[in-house]
């Protein structure tokens, strides 16, 4: 059964994202996939709840197999496919026909989509002595007729074709034409959707910083730390072409990030409801690129106070954390600070002050979905360095099950004689928590 928190983060993610636009990238081999129509079915209870959704489907497989089954040479230069004006032909006929069937699932949900000429291209021409003939360059997206699209509730599909403004076709990367579009309609996220596209810690080295879910996926990366990511694995023997697809992708998600698009997702195509886990969970269930501000520490407010009783309740059931009364919280709510992640709070602690010029820290707790990120020692850090800007000489904290955890920060066991006094009053003796000190 669904855990309560997990519905709650869907009712807040439906209410974030009604209105907004999602891009996805669909690579052409999910189509032939078993789970594409249960990814279809799931775009149709998206577009129910009010997300507006885009698709740019990729058409590199069967471009290259209509070329191929036609005898059209084509070749790739630079990971851009050329070929003749003949081949521009078949080009749109493969492009159109990825679309077409993708319309046909769409059908069959219900859903009306359109599929448009959107797009205007210039081709790439000849760069360092290479003629890119049938390739192109998106141009500009026709703004207003896809928005009226959007807004009079139909799902638009975007070939990977452009027009010059003479009519003139272009095959252009499906990648670089999902960027466009979602950097043109200002949408909320742009999804990169294909087959095998996990980025794992079984498969690449992932820097120390990034977030990683509790099974060893990489959950979300910097942009700043793309360039990392890609240098670590450049030298690592990954399986070349994934490592290729996966350094295009990265590379296309920061252009989108810096270019306005919140966020960037490269999701599995073989994950069942990859789509919906991602957007309605916060850690979902592939590699979100975000530009920052993904997680932020500030101070609580009253607002937070159930929020922050339910993060703490599975710790005080389990008897880690003392259960606290709503008033209580409250009437120290001043010293309390949360983490948030999309208006939901994953992690909390408070630093109380006693008279005796000593600090406490007491009530950190993170969300067992977030442990092991980094963010309990960011709280400590955040904390320690409060107690420090308001002067006081020592930190303690009482814990029954964490003593080793603190005592990485420098914590180390101290006699509960040197508790505060009013702490020391409201000491529980059957509770026999150990008092751990840090001393500045
Ligand atoms: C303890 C806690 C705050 C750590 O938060 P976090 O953000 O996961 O911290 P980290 O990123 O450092 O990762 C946790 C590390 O501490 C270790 N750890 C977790 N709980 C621990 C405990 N009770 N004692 C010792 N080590 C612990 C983990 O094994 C992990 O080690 P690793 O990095 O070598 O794998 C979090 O697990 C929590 O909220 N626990 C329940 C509440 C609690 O115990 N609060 C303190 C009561 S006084």
């Amino acid at each position: 059964m669904m855990h309560t928190e997990g519905i709650r983060d869907v009712i807040r993610y439906i209410r974030k994202f009604k209105g907004s636009t999602i891009v996805i990238r669909i690579d052409d081999d999910v189509i032939d996939s078993p789970l594409f129509s249960t990814h279809i079915h799931d775009l149709a209870l998206l577009h129910e709840t009010g997300i507006r959704i885009v698709l740019v489907p990729g058409a590199h497989n069967h471009i290259s197999r209509v070329l191929d089954s036609y005898d059209i040479s084509w070749k790739m230069e630079d990971a851009i496919r050329t070929t003749t004006d003949e081949g521009t032909n078949f080009i749109m006929m493969a492009a159109f026909d990825v679309s077409n069937r993708i319309m046909a699932r769409l059908s069959a949900e219900r859903l009306t989509a359109v599929i448009g000429n959107w797009v205007r291209a210039r081709g790439r021409g000849v760069i360092d002595g290479v003629d890119y003939g049938s390739a192109g360059i998106v141009d500009k997206i026709q703004l207003d007729s896809l928005v009226c699209a959007l807004e009079d509730g139909f799902l638009p599909i975007l070939p990977c074709i452009g027009w010059t403004s003479t009519g003139r076709p272009y095959n252009i990367s499906s990648t670089e034409l999902a960027v466009s579009v979602a950097v043109a309609l200002k949408a909320e996220k742009l999804f990169f959707l294909g087959l095998g596209n996990t980025i794992s810690i079984n498969d690449y080295t992932i820097p120390k910083t990034a977030d990683l879910s509790p099974e060893g996926r990489l959950a979300a990366l910097s942009v700043d730390d793309i360039d990392s990511f890609l240098e670590k694995n450049r030298t690592k023997t990954t399986d070349p072409h994934s490592l290729d697809k996966m350094t295009d992708l990265l590379v296309q998600a920061r252009t989108a990030c810096l270019k306005g698009v919140p966020r960037v997702h490269i999701l599995d195509a073989d994950i069942d409801g990859v789509i919906p886990t991602e957007i309605f969970s916060d850690l979902g269930s592939g590699t979100m690129i975000y530009r920052n501000n993904y997680g932020t520490f500030r101070n609580m407010t009253r607002d937070d106070i159930p929020a922050v009783l339910s993060l703490m309740n599975p710790f005080v059931e389990k008897g880690v954390l003392l259960p606290r009364k709503n008033e209580e919280i409250e009437r120290r709510v001043k010293d309390f600070v949360v983490f948030e992640i999309d208006g939901g709070i994953r992690a909390c602690a408070a630093l109380h002050i006693y008279q005796e010029n000593m600090g406490e820290i007491a009530a950190i707790a993170v969300d067992e979905a977030y442990t092991h990120m980094g963010i309990g020692p960011r709280l400590m850090k955040l904390l320690i360095q409060r107690g420090k800007t308001a002067k006081v000489s020592s930190i303690f904290v009482l814990t029954t099950q964490s003593a080793d955890w603190f005592e990485k920060f420098g914590f180390s066991v101290a006699n509960i004689d040197q508790l505060p006094k009013e702490r020391r009053e409201k000491w529980d003796t059957k509770r026999k928590s150990r008092m751990l000190l840090l001393s500045f």
